[in-house]
């Protein structure tokens, strides 16, 4: 039987990009789908797309708004009587030289990518913990592990998450909860088109290397196995990975390449 059926999974940043792909995966599977994020029109787009649509529910958020989080996770976990998998993955880009950035801008990369994500994940825990089942897993990014130019508010907040999320897996690894981070390369989304840049408007153009990146459907087919394994953390893309080792090893060489 398949790791998913019959499982209710939350999916953050569900309105377009990897949530989307990764939600219609998920219907294909039977799941029961709650699906966030700000857009409602575009989440009700993905739902209708869906295989299940009758199986899906829209709970619009905004990650940055995460005072409210108990109260999502409250309404969410009431939708089907439970959640068994939080895909936590809902953020926004940020590109544009560090020392031109407002700070208000930083704050706000930092509100959703690290804090809105950590604060649903806080309220959803007790409850998982005493269902004594659950899953949670976090979207960080291949850019969480070396500095690059322009990528500075952006690169640190996936780095704090995914250090936070390192954490919290040893601090319950004597449980049955399963904590997981994957970081993606390069997917083709619009994750760049929707960048922060130095005044917080959006970028409004897409990247060559988002373009030629991997299809959404390929990335939720990894995802999915990714999830019903036991790995903490895993990568997924394709060439840029090698970025990685590159940076780890020959740190010299890797920034000449950059460049
Ligand atoms: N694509 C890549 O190459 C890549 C690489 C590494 C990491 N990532 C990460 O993957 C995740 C998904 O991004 P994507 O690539 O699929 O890009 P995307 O198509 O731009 O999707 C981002 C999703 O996050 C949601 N979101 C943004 N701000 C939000 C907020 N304040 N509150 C609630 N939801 C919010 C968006 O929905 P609304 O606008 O409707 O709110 C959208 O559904 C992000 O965390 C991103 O950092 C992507």
């Amino acid at each position: 039987m398949s790791y998913f059926k019959d499982k209710t999974i939350w999916l953050t940043g569900a309105s377009s990009g990897i949530g989307e792909a990764t939600a219609k995966a998920l219907s294909s599977e039977g799941c029961k789908l709650i699906i966030s994020a700000r857009r409602e029109s575009e989440l009700q787009r993905v739902k209708n797309e869906c295989a299940h649509p009758e199986m899906v529910t829209i709970l619009a958020l905004d990650l940055e708004k995460h005072q409210q989080a108990a109260q999502w996770v409250a309404q969410a976990w009431d939708i089907f009587g439970g959640i068994d998998v939080l895909f936590n993955n809902g953020g926004i880009g940020q590109l544009s030289a560090a020392l031109d950035t407002q700070e208000q801008v930083e704050r706000k990369i930092f509100e959703i990518n690290y804090f809105g994500n950590i604060a649903l994940s806080k309220a959803l825990l007790p409850k998982m913990l005493k269902a004594n089942k659950g899953q949670i897993v976090a979207t960080a990014s291949i850019a969480a592990n070396f500095g690059q130019a322009n990528l500075a508010a952006y690169s640190a907040s996936k780095a704090a998450l995914k250090l936070y999320y390192e954490s919290l897996w040893q601090e319950l690894k004597q449980t049955p909860l399963k904590i997981q981070v994957v970081s993606p390369g390069f997917i083709q989304t619009q994750v760049t088109l929707n960048s922060l840049t130095a005044d917080g408007a959006a970028l409004g153009k897409n990247s060559p290397a988002q373009e030629k990146g991997m299809p959404t459907s390929v990335f939720a087919k990894k995802l999915m196995k990714v999830m019903a394994g036991s790995k903490f953390h895993s990568y997924i893309g394709r060439k840029e990975l090698l970025a990685v080792p590159l940076h780890a090893l020959f740190p010299r060489l890797f920034y000449k390449l950059l460049k």
